[in-house]
């Protein structure tokens, strides 16, 4: 495991100048937050040695590297799903990547369906906890002491202060911004209602199919991490409409310059 990181980082710092401290993965539709960063490199992902490759509609599959707001910054555009037949420790790769080519702050955003019933479509809610236990842990197997600790604290994977710069930028902006509680699910179908409805009981907010590894992961190399979910259906609805990829999309995409945004004025700040 850390020969397979080391040597993913060896040729991704070949091809860099500098080593990033700032991490960004990207959601479903909302890619074009790497629009903003002044970029130095593009590597693909297929070029890094290990290094899943993205299957999935919406995801370009490639590293992202170069400057905003003066930081060296590293963005994945295109995430690896479990869905998609990867192991949880697959899907983990290129964060602990991330790791140890020196990002300390990693930026996450996903699309997700909302079972609180005060959402809409569209709004962006700030993840402050998560509930993991419907997707197989990235950490089951032997620990890699090299990583982090066997039995990693969980009690504030997603970082206060984090949270709050990201609320007065909300709030300068105008935006109105949810916080709340993201339960990751394997996917790939979405939910049944009876689904939703329990999800709903469990006490999370939205659902969604990735994050959620990458953040426990993240959490157990010590990284700060902040992450934001946009919301592009609603699960609860008195409406009998069905949920489509596409539409998903769409959402995101109309979503996409608040985040865009937040995620700007967060890096400006760390
Ligand atoms: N459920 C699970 N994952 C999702 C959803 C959903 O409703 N919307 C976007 N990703």
């Amino acid at each position: 495991m850390m020969k397979k990181i080391q040597e993913a980082v060896a040729y991704i710092r070949s091809q860099i100048a500098a080593d990033p401290e700032v991490g960004v993965v990207l959601g479903s539709g909302l890619g074009s937050f790497t629009n903003e960063i002044s970029v130095e490199k593009e590597i693909p992902y297929e070029d890094i040695p290990h290094f899943p490759v993205s299957t999935v509609k919406g995801h370009s599959g490639k590293l992202i590297y170069g400057e905003l707001s003066g930081k060296k910054i590293v963005a994945m555009a295109g995430r690896f799903h479990y869905y998609e037949g990867y192991t949880p420790q697959e899907v983990v790769f290129p964060v602990r990547v991330m790791k140890f080519l020196g990002v300390k702050t990693l930026l996450l955003s996903n699309a997700a369906g909302a079972t609180n019933r005060t959402f809409k479509v569209g709004d962006l809610m700030i993840i402050t906890d998560h509930i993991s236990f419907l997707t197989p842990n990235p950490l089951i197997g032997k620990n890699h002491e090299e990583l982090g600790t066997r039995f990693p604290d969980m009690t504030e994977p997603y970082r206060k202060d984090l949270i709050k710069k990201a609320d007065v930028i909300a709030a300068a902006a105008g935006y109105d911004i949810k916080h709340g509680v993201y339960i990751s699910v394997t996917g790939p179908t979405f939910e049944t209602k009876a689904e939703y409805r329990v999800v709903l009981a469990l006490g999370a907010d939205v659902v969604g199919m990735s994050t959620v590894q990458e953040v426990i992961a993240a959490v157990h190399m010590g990284m700060s991490v902040f992450a934001i979910s946009v919301v592009t259906d609603l699960g609860i609805r008195d409406e009998e409409n069905i949920i489509t990829h596409e539409e998903v999309l769409a959402a995101a995409r109309n979503a996409e310059p608040k985040l865009t945004h937040i995620f700007k004025e967060l890096v400006a700040q760390l």
